[in-house]
């Protein structure tokens, strides 16, 4: 139901979705990029990729890195398709964070950007993810976070004013989701954007 929401919703925004929030996504994932280190070897995936920027990113450096994407709006993934025809080992396919449509043990690397607040069930997708990464492999989840004043009124504003909208988590809730998961933090930070936008990042692993 909520997931319907929100395709919708992204499904609308697609065709101004890079130019309207230009400067944040080039901020954002510009940085997860950096913070990433990603071996041109490593196999990705992008959980809720939207318009494949972070694809369009590590194609720039590395424009033979096998990557795919997934979302649930299929009008965010024709933007990224697009985007990255001209590279046959990238790939997007339409799923939720919680079904992931790949075996286990499959990626060296997940990624997921400024998407885990509308994620419904995000212990499931944390799940998912622990599934299809490889024993030794990481993810990375870069999102908003309540810990910052901005943050904590926007949640407030968009739970009353956007259905789409799920909820942002403090630094805190969120490490504690990602060990209800049976993830390791390895390294975590939170970090101002611009002069309102606080968000939180963190590698995680799988427990030994
Ligand atoms: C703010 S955009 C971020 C897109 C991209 N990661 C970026 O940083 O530019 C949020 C994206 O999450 C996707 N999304 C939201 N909930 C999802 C879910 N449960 N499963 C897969 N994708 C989802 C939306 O369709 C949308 O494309």
């Amino acid at each position: 139901m909520i997931e319907t929401t929100v395709r919708k919703q992204y499904d609308n925004l697609a065709s101004v979705y890079d130019q309207r929030w230009k400067s944040y996504i080039a901020n954002t994932l510009s940085f997860l990029q950096t913070w990433a280190q990603i071996s041109p070897l490593d196999t990705v995936l992008d959980v809720a990729c939207g318009t494949g920027e972070f694809e369009r990113l590590l194609l720039t450096d590395n424009s033979t890195q096998n990557i795919v994407g997934v979302d649930i709006s299929d009008k965010m993934l024709a933007i990224a398709k697009q985007k990255c025809s001209a590279y046959p080992q990238v790939s997007f396919h339409t799923a939720s964070a919680s079904a992931l449509p790949f075996d286990s043990n499959t990626f060296d690397v997940i990624v997921s950007a400024n998407s885990f607040h509308y994620f419904d069930n995000p212990l499931a997708a944390l799940i998912e993810m622990k599934r299809v990464i490889k024993p030794n492999g990481k993810v990375i989840i870069i999102d908003w976070c309540k810990d910052y004043f901005f943050c904590k009124i926007l949640d407030i504003t968009l739970k009353i004013f956007d259905p789409a909208y799920q909820q942002c988590y403090t630094q805190n809730e969120f490490h504690g989701l990602l060990t209800s998961a049976n993830f390791t933090v390895c390294h975590a930070i939170k970090v101002r954007f611009g002069v309102f936008w606080g968000l939180m990042v963190a590698t995680v692993s799988l427990q030994d």
